[in-house]
């Protein structure tokens, strides 16, 4: 298993290209989803630097909080709630460029400014989202859902 992961340099797009294969080496093998999400989660706060970036891991009727990088979150969110629980009743991508302008945004900490949830879909079923916030205004788009797709994707194999 790889166990050291390198920084790379470039476009955010040219980023995430170097980091896929990295990532990719990193979760080869090991079957187990916390560990690999635990690792996924410290690659992308190393690379990015998020403010916030971790999983929720669909549990009955709720999200509950999984490994993470940075503050301390909320630990449930009911199904439909917030951006994680919209992002996991619709099994869709949402890029909320303001978190003050999303109805039900749940505020963990009032640092956050825009999010990024990305459903993690497993044999057709939502089993945890990824959730990336950012301090800054506007500062996720379709080549953050493009490529944190095919992230979360190394979850699923
Ligand atoms: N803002 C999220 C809650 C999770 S925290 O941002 C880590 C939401 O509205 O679902």
């Amino acid at each position: 298993m790889a166990e050291e992961f390198n920084i790379v340099q470039g476009t955010k797009e040219e980023q995430y290209q170097a980091l896929l294969p990295q990532l990719q080496a990193l979760v080869a093998g090991e079957h187990d989803l916390i560990a690999n999400m635990a690792n996924i989660s410290a690659v992308l706060k190393t690379q990015f630097d998020f403010f916030w970036v971790g999983f929720y891991i669909a549990k009955a009727n709720e999200l509950v909080l999984g490994p993470f990088q940075g503050p301390v979150a909320c630990t449930r969110i009911i199904k439909g709630n917030g951006v994680c629980g919209t992002a996991w009743e619709r099994a869709e991508t949402l890029v909320v460029p303001n978190v003050d302008t999303f109805p039900g945004h749940i505020a963990c900490n009032a640092q956050s400014k825009s999010e990024i949830v990305v459903p993690v879909v497993k044999h057709g079923d939502v089993i945890a989202v990824l959730d990336v916030d950012s301090e800054y205004l506007n500062h996720f788009d379709e080549t953050d859902a493009a490529y944190l797709a095919k992230v979360v994707a190394l979850l699923a194999q």
